[in-house]
């Protein structure tokens, strides 16, 4: 009889003791090591025997978080809301990658399935913001398209400029120098470099003319323009942060510097390696602001981007790894 107290007595402390450890491994985790929400992009048909899956995240984008140690879960562009609202709960964050999804039917003006999901995603964040609860959002090149159109509810605010496969230097807003959370993050070098040397990498044909926020007033209320490009004699913005919220915007893709692809025309010194480093870096920061957790670490595991299908598909025009799903 005593014996069998004291058998159990030491079992059930194990188990709690282990139990216990297993919590605070897992709070740990997630506290030095943020988890941000990437969605997904559609496959094109002709794609899926490279991808193996029909939706995708590029590499770059998974390698860019990870070196910071900010680990990266997939939402898939078409996943359902009882399954989006769970998740969105989970993560830190999330991050809108480059893509080449039509945003909106050019004929009807009916929106994507993708842009669908992502204005759910925006109101969720701009709410939990809103209500104490600190939830970033980062966009890159079609994130940064796709955040326009949103915040102006109107797809007239995407317009036409084309860049590809080019690097340029940006011109910053120098009012927003001391104002600017992202770029008060970014030491003096890093805003000479971007200034002085053509070492962002675009491609995109699409862009956001500067002078949209004068015909969408909602589009100046709510970003602060960071900084502008002049392409084909038309000034776009590059860079840019929402005033009152944690979202951050960008044409150029500063993930791209983790892409050996060779017929990306990047620059590969140190100065766009310190770049990224120091963005992400930021981001963390952002992103560990909220308390947001997973119960298990396996619970991450099921949706890693990392676990996705190894495949590949067209960057430039030569192939660049992808993780693959499906939903
Ligand atoms: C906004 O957030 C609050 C607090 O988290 C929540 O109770 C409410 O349901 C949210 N509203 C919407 C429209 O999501
Ligand atoms: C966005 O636009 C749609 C369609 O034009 C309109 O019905 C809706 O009320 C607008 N939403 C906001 C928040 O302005
Ligand atoms: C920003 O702050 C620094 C140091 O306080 C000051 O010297 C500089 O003039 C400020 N720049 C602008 C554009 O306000």
């Amino acid at each position: 009889m005593f014996t069998f107290f004291l058998v159990t007595f030491f079992l059930g402390l194990c188990e709690y003791s282990s139990a216990s450890r297993q919590f605070l491994k897992l709070e740990k985790f997630q506290q030095e090591r943020p988890v941000i929400g990437i969605v997904t992009v559609p496959g094109q048909k002709e794609s899926f025997t490279d991808l193996g899956k029909t939706q995708y995240i590029f590499e770059m984008n998974e390698v860019f978080m990870s070196k910071q140690d900010i680990d990266s879960v997939f939402i898939p562009y078409n996943i359902n809301d009882k399954d989006l609202y769970e998740v969105l709960q989970k993560i830190n964050g999330v991050f809108f990658t480059g893509g080449d999804v039509d945003l909106y039917d050019e004929k009807t003006g009916e929106l994507h399935i993708y842009t669908i999901t992502s204005q759910k995603i925006f109101h969720y964040a701009l709410n939990q913001t809103d209500n104490g609860d600190y939830y970033p959002i980062i966009g890159i090149c079609q994130g940064i398209e796709l955040l326009h159109i949103i915040v102006a509810n109107n797809t007239q605010a995407l317009g036409w400029s084309k860049y590809e496969n080019k690097r340029a230097n940006t011109q910053i807003n120098h009012h927003l120098f001391n104002s600017s959370r992202l770029l008060q993050s970014l030491t003096s070098e890093v805003l000479h470099t971007i200034q002085q040397r053509d070492i962002l990498y675009h491609l995109h044909h699409r862009g956001i003319p500067v002078k949209d926020y004068e015909r969408f007033e909602k589009l100046a209320d709510f970003f602060h323009i960071l900084s502008t490009n002049i392409f084909e004699d038309q000034e776009i913005v590059s860079t840019a942060e929402a005033k009152n919220y944690p979202i951050y915007v960008f044409q150029y893709h500063p993930e791209v510097v983790y892409e050996p692809t060779p017929d990306i025309n990047s620059d590969k010194s140190r100065h766009s390696v310190t770049f990224a480093h120091q963005l992400t870096s930021f981001f963390k920061a952002e992103l560990l602001k909220n308390n947001h957790r997973f119960e298990s670490e396996e619970d991450i595991d099921q949706i890693r981007v990392r676990n996705g299908f190894k495949g590949k598909t067209s960057y430039v025009q030569d192939f660049a790894n992808t993780f693959g799903f499906d939903y």
